[in-house]
């Protein structure tokens, strides 16, 4: 059996001062598998952004472990976390927060020049997936020259660029309409099957959640469908969903 790419294990997480603390995450488990396109449900407040802050290394648990490739992130040191968060991790958000004073072309190159890359060969990596993406006439417009669907698409453009073993996606379609929320999806699931790009994705939509390989539902702090029946999925060959 393989072992699962990323493991949640007991997760607890509270916010509040002593008095009026509320308890988000309660004991959370959760196995993705490489390969897998997991889709996390859940109403709003249910604490799917603050489990996707812990997987991404940007808050830490207050108990339980968060294993990504065996290792323990949520126990690692500061600049381990660091690592693995630009490393290991791509991000799409609702919002690009894309850079309003850089073209497409140098926002999506921006986490390779982060990571100390060379900036011949990072437009040499970014160029042909923003060309992929269908983004090549978009390449040297400023973020407010593009309309909300292909800022979305250039955030995730960023996101892959790098080359992460596990993108997160927290409600990427949340803050479009509704022809472009359905574009930015399938081009998720294209780089999911075609890459075999392993994906956590939160999604207010049961029917774009019905696409994935997995579905998730955040109730009272943990997950309902939090451990994969699949195993040993090989890369590029993730089952398609009907
Ligand atoms: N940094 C924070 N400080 C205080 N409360 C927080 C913080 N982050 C999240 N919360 C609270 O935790 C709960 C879950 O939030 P969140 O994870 O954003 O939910 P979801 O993404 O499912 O809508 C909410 O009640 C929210 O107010
Ligand atoms: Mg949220």
């Amino acid at each position: 059996m393989a072992e699962p790419i990323l493991r949640c294990l007991d997760l607890h997480k509270s916010f509040g001062p002593p008095s009026g603390r509320v308890e988000v995450l309660r004991g959370l488990e959760l196995a993705v598998e490489r390969g897998e396109m997991v889709a996390i449900l859940g109403e709003s407040g249910a604490g799917k952004t603050t489990l996707l802050h812990l997987v991404g290394a940007i808050d830490r648990p207050d108990a339980g472990s968060i294993l990504f490739k065996g290792r323990d992130v949520a126990a690692a040191p500061p600049g381990e976390r660091a690592a693995y968060r630009n490393r290991d991790l791509g991000f799409v958000f609702q919002f690009h927060h894309l850079l309003p004073e850089f073209t497409a072309l140098e926002n999506a190159m921006m986490p390779l020049l982060i990571r100390g890359e060379e900036r011949g060969r990072a437009r040499a990596r970014v160029a042909p997936i923003l060309e992929e993406l269908g983004l090549a006439p978009c390449m040297g417009r400023r973020p407010s020259e593009l309309s909300g669907g292909e800022q979305q698409r250039v955030a995730i453009a960023r996101a892959i660029a790098p080359g992460p073993a596990l993108l997160l996606a927290d409600e990427p379609t949340g803050n479009l309409d509704e022809r472009n929320a359905q574009a930015a999806f399938e081009l998720l699931l294209d780089l999911h099957r075609r890459r075999g790009l392993t994906t956590l994705l939160v999604t207010h939509s049961e029917r774009l959640a019905a696409r994935c390989t997995r579905i998730c539902r955040m109730e009272h702090g943990s997950l309902t469908g939090s451990t994969s029946t699949r195993y040993n999925i090989p890369s590029g060959t993730a089952p398609v969903p009907h």
